[in-house]
């Protein structure tokens, strides 16, 4: 049955059976729908991960008993809330944002969420930051949702960050499914799915842009 929906690529799902599910396994409390809301509202990007997705990510971090997380790609902070409020209270998030504007955003709704002991937003290209960031390790979890041209880069340094039984987690694993593509973001996503598969246990879940999950070997 289920054999048959794959095979002939039939899905089931619907606009409305989404939203009822994820009114009922994903809502958002205050904190989540101001976080959810900021980037129309400022000005940025509308390129939060789905609420489904966010909830997914805290119930990974919540199963493998993750203490301290990084974070590739901040924007308005909705998916660091997510995964913050996941996290026991001495839990620690670092979360990497490029955009000064987007990190500002992003720590007002941190705030706003009472997780501002818990998150921290480190501003700059994330290659940049490794190296400070790198003493606090080993980490428990590693979300990648930056700049997919150097996810290739940001897979090898989750490889070697991870601790053994750690999570990968990465964001737009079809690439806007053009992952299978000859241009060089594309292979950068590829080599990450390849570096990945080598040092973790993984599965790339169907979601809509695909979200890949590694246990570290
Ligand atoms: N994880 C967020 C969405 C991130 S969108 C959420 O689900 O709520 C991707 C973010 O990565 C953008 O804010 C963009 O500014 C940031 N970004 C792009 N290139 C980057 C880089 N080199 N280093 C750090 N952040 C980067
Ligand atoms: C874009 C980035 C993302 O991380 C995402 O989930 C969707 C879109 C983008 O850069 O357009
Ligand atoms: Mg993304």
């Amino acid at each position: 049955m289920a054999d048959h929906a794959s095979r002939q690529g039939h899905r089931y799902d619907s606009p409305e059976i989404l939203a009822y599910l994820n009114e009922l396994h994903a809502g958002h409390d205050l904190a989540l729908a101001s976080a959810f809301a900021a980037p129309e509202l400022h000005g940025l990007p509308a390129i939060q991960v789905g609420m489904s997705e966010g909830k997914l990510l805290a119930l990974l971090l919540r199963l493998s008993g993750a203490k301290k997380v990084v974070e590739f790609g901040t924007l308005a902070g909705y998916s660091a809330i997510r995964m913050a409020q996941a996290l026991p209270v001495d839990g620690r998030l670092w979360t990497l944002e490029l955009e000064a504007r987007h990190a500002a955003v992003a720590r007002g709704n941190i705030a706003a969420a009472g997780l501002s002991k818990r998150v921290e937003v480190l501003v700059g290209p994330a290659l940049g930051l490794l190296p400070t960031l790198e003493p606090e390790g080993p980490f428990d979890a590693v979300f990648l949702d930056a700049d997919k041209g150097r996810y290739d880069l940001y897979g090898h340094w989750a490889a070697i960050n991870v601790r053994q039984g750690g999570l990968l987690l990465v964001d737009n694993a079809y690439y806007f499914g053009q992952l299978l593509d000859q241009s060089p973001d594309a292979v950068a996503v590829r080599r990450c799915h390849e570096e990945a598969a080598q040092a973790f246990d993984t599965v790339c879940i169907p979601t809509p842009d695909g979200l890949l999950l590694g246990i570290k070997k």
